[in-house]
């Protein structure tokens, strides 16, 4: 019997007894909806799935985003994403060194349809680091305080790829591939606070990197506060660390939890990740 134990944080369940190798029936699925806008978080231990079982698993939960990120892109199966630094992963989203800030984020949000969902894979984890932090934006925006709840709800926040690049630069990733050159300077804005479309609640919906500015706002304004805000709504009090095992799958709804990649020696070891991506339905 399939059953679920909340982590010690205020996000994130481990689920147990449900197999990513099998396609999940409509009741699965529902229950497996159900306890992601609950925990926002979804570890599913154990796994040993192909690239094939991991796209028809997550395509049983939604419409996937092709990778658009060629270099990224698993041979044959465009829908796997390459996380790490391993095979063909030469994305990774963890700081090159120890001191570098995190790179909180959510999926896609630079995107006309950003990222509904995302899943993780852990093929090969690093004996040290390479966690992964995760951080509620309910409760990101739920302890603001009144006045900031008001003034944040007229704020439009610029998010653009070249916030991304100006990341990936630092791993000599920047100028490598062309649709990421393409879209550089892309800018697309939505409102700072989102409201979760399943369950009516607010949540704060940015990234420290990847949103570069405030609309009608002066730039180093606009970065003391991306500063800030980033050190209120990723808090260590909102977060879930999730340390890799191999076999790992996690969940994660981009709608409502930022994550970030935390640092590993990426000369000494591997880490390799597959990723798939669901899109949301409508648009922010
Ligand atoms: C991602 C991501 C973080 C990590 O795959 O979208 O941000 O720890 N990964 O690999
Ligand atoms: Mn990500």
């Amino acid at each position: 019997m399939k059953n679920i134990r909340p982590t010690d944080s205020v996000i994130g369940a481990t689920v147990y007894n449900v197999s990513l190798a099998e396609m999940p029936s409509a009741a699965t699925i529902d229950w497996l909806e159900v306890a992601l806008e609950r925990h926002g978080v979804l570890i599913f231990p154990k796994q040993h799935i192909s690239p094939k079982q991991q796209i028809d698993f997550s395509a049983a939960l939604g419409p996937l985003d092709p990778t658009e990120l060629e270099s990224a892109r698993l041979d044959g199966f465009e829908e796997i994403f390459v996380v790490g630094n391993a095979g063909k992963g030469i994305v990774s989203f963890s700081p090159e060194n120890e001191d570098q800030d995190l790179e909180w984020h959510t999926d896609h949000i630079h995107r006309e349809v950003p990222a509904r969902a995302s899943l993780l894979y852990a093929k090969e984890v690093p004996d040290a680091g390479g966690d992964t932090l995760f951080a509620c934006m309910y409760h990101a925006y739920d302890s603001l305080d009144n006045s900031d709840k008001q003034a944040y709800s007229k704020l439009k926040m610029i998010h653009s790829t070249a916030g991304l690049e100006r990341y990936l630069v630092n791993q000599n990733l920047g100028n490598t591939d062309g649709a990421q050159r393409e879209g550089e300077h892309a800018e697309i804005i939505r409102p700072l606070i989102r409201v979760h479309p399943v369950t009516g609640r607010k949540a704060l919906y940015f990234g420290n990197q990847i949103t570069v500015g405030v609309v009608g706002w002066e730039q180093t304004r606009a970065d003391q506060f991306l500063f800030n805000l980033t050190k209120h709504a990723c808090q260590p009090a909102f977060q879930y660390r999730h340390k890799w095992r191999v076999g790992d799958a996690v969940l994660w709804d981009n709608r409502r939890v930022l994550h970030a990649g935390t640092y590993y020696d990426v000369e000494h070891s591997r880490r390799l990740m597959h990723r798939t991506t669901l899109i949301e339905t409508e648009s922010p």
